[in-house]
This record gives structure tokens, C-alpha cells and sequence, in this order.
């Protein structure tokens, strides 16, 4: 026995969920070869016990086959995710925690990091669900090359549709492609109420869900439809973007979100040809502002060509170049989000009761001069009717 012959092998041995094997994955960390007995460490991203175990049979069925005697495969995997613990409304309750991606403005890759950000967990083994609420602007099906795919239909509910062993679902899905929505404030609501509580998502470890730019509609239904377990906001470095950033955050805290990070997109130049760093829209300047409102920098993603191409073309670097810099920090994202999700469970989860609406149905509390004044201090000031 050789390594290359056993790293032939483990290449027919594709990851559970997936198309790639486990070779390409950068899976295999160590392989001891003593005479014909195979020793294997591979390490995998998914805490579900069926992932080890289909790896283990199919590691020691191609090794075997490969001319090894006796084969040890040993499998690292990180612990298994929680249940969540949030209370209040939830009209999607086979969701265990939803991630509510916002910006300020429209163009700093919102939805790039939606999609890289759902991929890498669905990589390191969570059940994710992908929510393109931007309903003016449904860019996931093309990013996550589907687009043109017509979801099924069964009785009065939709199937999501599957891409990257992620479930999607966006209005993009289900329009013909070019039309554009004219809608009013009751029909957004509307529209999200019905991609939570009509599309038939899995039992998910969390559903990424990606906004419309702002803070408007769109953002206080979903939060008083479903308790919003983490808020993470894109921004780009330039002063500009910060500014309208600084109103995703404070949106955030008013609809009582904890906040996972803020993602910094475009953050500074790498040139393909030389991996030289060049400043473009600066860099790092969004640090102050996470501190003003105590949370930290999920990630610095750089301009990086294969981002774009990855999302015009439909195959998100994440997946495509897992060994890049860039699928690297969006990975390190993904774990760091995690662990805040875990850690805000662990400590009871969230709640969304104090921001039920207190208007008649149908009618958004903050959106509506209709919304009673609250006078009572601890009211967030929104006329949402908390507190
Ligand atoms: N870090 C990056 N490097 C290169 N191109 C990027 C990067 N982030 C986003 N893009 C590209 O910029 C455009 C806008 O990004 P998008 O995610 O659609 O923004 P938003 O959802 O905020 O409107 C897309 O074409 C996307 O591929
Ligand atoms: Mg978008």
C-alpha cells in the first residue's frame, strides 16, 4: 500500500449530501500506512452520527478493495447543534433557529452572503434552509444556479428546491423571470408570512434568511412571525454603507435581535495574478462602528473575481474553491455563528412576544399612523407596540 493509492481510494468516497468526495474536500487529514494495515483520520464538518458512519463503510469498502488488510478509520466531527430553546410566535416551528442577513443599501452582497454563509453550514453538517425574501430583487436562484427551476407543488403548499444540500425557496422561484413586483406594505407582509408558513421547509437547523435592503415591512414581519435567533449585517467599508448600516444594527436592537456580527464585504482587493492586497473601498473601518453596538467582525471578505463569477455563474466559491481564502473566512464565519447561536440558546433563546403587533391584523404596527402612541418608557420607540 501506498498513500496514493489510498488517497485514490478515499476519493471514490463521496460526502454524504453532496457530489464532491472527501479527498477534494480537504477532508483527510492524516493517513499511517504499516504494511497492509490503513490508519485514516478524516475530519468531517457534520455532528450527524449517519455522516460518520456512511464515511467509515464506504472509507473501509474502497480501501479493501484497494488491496488494504486491516483499515482504521477514525472520524472527527464537532459536536451535535442544540435544539433551540425561543418562545413567542412561530409560524415556521419545524425551524430551529433563523438568521435574518440585512443591509443597509442594496449591492454590498447581501445575498452573496446569504448563499455562502447557508452553504458552509449545510458543509459543516446543519440542515439549513436558504429564504430569499428580497422581494424586489431575488437574486438566490441564479447564485445558487437553479434559477428557471419551478418548485412542486403538493396540495396547498411548495416544495422548496434543493441545490448544494440546502433547501431554497425565493419569489424568483416563482414569478416568470424579468417581472417586476408593485406591491404595498400588506402584500410584502403577506408574501413573508407565506414563505414561512406555506412553503414546506424540512426540520431545519436554521433558516438563512436574506432580506430586502432597509428596514422596513418586510423586516418587522418576519421578526414578529417567527422569534429571529441571530441578525448578522453586511456592510461595505466605505463611510457611506457604514452610515446605513448603523440603521440595520439599531433595527436589530429594536426588534430585540441579538446581533451575530457584521460582515464586511469587498473589504480590500487580493489581484488573482499576484495575491497582492490592494485597499479599494478601505478596510477594517467597520470595526468601530460592531463596537459601538458591542458585537464583533463575522468576517472580512475580500473583492475577490470568483465571488462574482461564482454568483453570476451559479457555484458559490464556498463550494467550488473550499480552499480558498475567501470559502476559509466564510467557514469561520459559519462556525462563529454557530457558536453564537449555540450560546444564545444555551442562555434561554430569544422571545419576539414583546413586538407583537397590537393592531388589527393585517396591519403592520410600525409601518400605520394607525399604530397607538406607547408612551411607556422601554417602548423601542418604533410604535411597534413593545413594552
Ligand atoms: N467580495 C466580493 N467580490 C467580488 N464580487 C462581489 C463580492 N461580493 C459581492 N460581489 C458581487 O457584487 C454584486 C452584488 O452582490 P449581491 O450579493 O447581489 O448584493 P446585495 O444582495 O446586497 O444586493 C454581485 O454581482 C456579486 O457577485
Ligand atoms: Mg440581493
Amino acid at each position: 500500500m501506498t498513500e496514493e493509492i489510498v488517497k485514490s481510494a478515499l476519493s471514490k468516497v463521496t460526502y454524504p449530501g453532496f457530489t464532491k468526495d472527501i479527498v477534494t474536500f480537504g477532508f483527510v487529514k492524516e493517513i499511517k500506512i504499516d504494511g497492509n494495515i490503513v490508519n485514516v483520520t478524516v475530519d468531517i464538518t457534520s455532528s450527524a452520527p449517519e455522516v460518520a458512519h456512511q464515511i467509515t463503510l464506504e472509507a473501509t469498502e474502497e480501501l479493501k478493495r484497494a488491496g488494504a488488510g486491516e483499515v482504521v478509520v477514525n472520524i472527527t466531527a464537532p459536536k451535535m447543534p442544540r435544539e433551540s430553546s425561543s418562545k413567542g410566535k412561530n409560524i415556521a416551528p419545524q425551524v430551529k433557529n433563523f438568521i435574518m442577513v440585512s443591509s443597509g443599501k442594496g449591492g454590498v452582497g447581501k445575498s452573496t452572503t446569504s448563499v455562502n454563509l447557508a452553504v458552509a453550514l449545510a458543509m459543516q453538517g446543519k440542515k439549513v434552509g436558504l429564504l430569499d425574501a428580497d422581494i424586489y430583487g431575488p437574486n438566490i436562484p441564479r447564485m445558487l444556479g437553479v434559477e428557471g427551476i419551478k418548485p412542486e407543488v403538493v396540495g396547498n403548499k411548495v416544495l422548496p428546491i434543493k441545490a448544494y444540500g440546502i433547501e431554497m425557496m425565493s419569489m424568483g422561484s416563482l414569478m416568470e423571470e424579468g417581472q417586476s413586483l408593485i406591491w404595498r406594505g400588506a402584500m410584502i407582509m403577506k408574501a413573508i408570512e407565506q414563505f414561512l408558513r406555506d412553503i414546506m421547509w424540512s426540520d431545519l437547523d436554521c433558516l438563512v434568511i436574506d432580506m430586502p435592503p432597509g428596514t422596513g415591512d418586510a423586516q418587522l414581519t418576519l421578526a414578529q412571525s417567527v422569534p429571529v435567533t441571530v441578525g448578522v449585517t453586511v456592510t461595505t467599508p466605505q463611510m457611506v454603507s457604514l452610515d446605513d448600516s448603523r440603521r440595520s444594527l439599531d433595527m436589530f436592537k429594536k426588534l430585540h435581535i441579538p446581533i451575530a456580527g457584521v460582515v464586511e464585504n469587498m473589504s480590500g482587493f487580493i489581484a488573482p495574478d499576484t495575491g497582492v492586497e490592494y485597499d479599494i473601498f478601505g478596510k477594517g473601518t467597520s470595526k468601530a462602528m460592531a463596537d459601538q453596538f458591542e458585537t464583533c467582525i463575522l468576517a472580512e471578505i475580500p473583492i475577490e473575481p470568483a465571488i462574482r463569477t461564482g454568483g453570476d455563474e451559479g457555484k458559490p466559491v464556498t463550494y467550488y474553491a473550499p480552499t480558498s481564502e475567501t470559502a476559509k473566512r466564510y467557514m469561520k464565519a459559519a462556525e462563529d455563528l454557530w457558536a453564537t447561536i449555540e450560546k444564545i440558546n444555551e442562555e434561554g433563546g430569544v422571545d419576539n412576544q414583546a413586538i407583537q403587533p397590537n393592531t388589527p391584523p393585517g396591519v403592520s404596527a410600525c409601518s400605520t399612523a394607525a399604530a397607538p402612541k406607547q408612551e411607556t418608557s422601554g417602548s423601542c420607540g418604533t410604535g411597534c407596540g413593545c413594552h
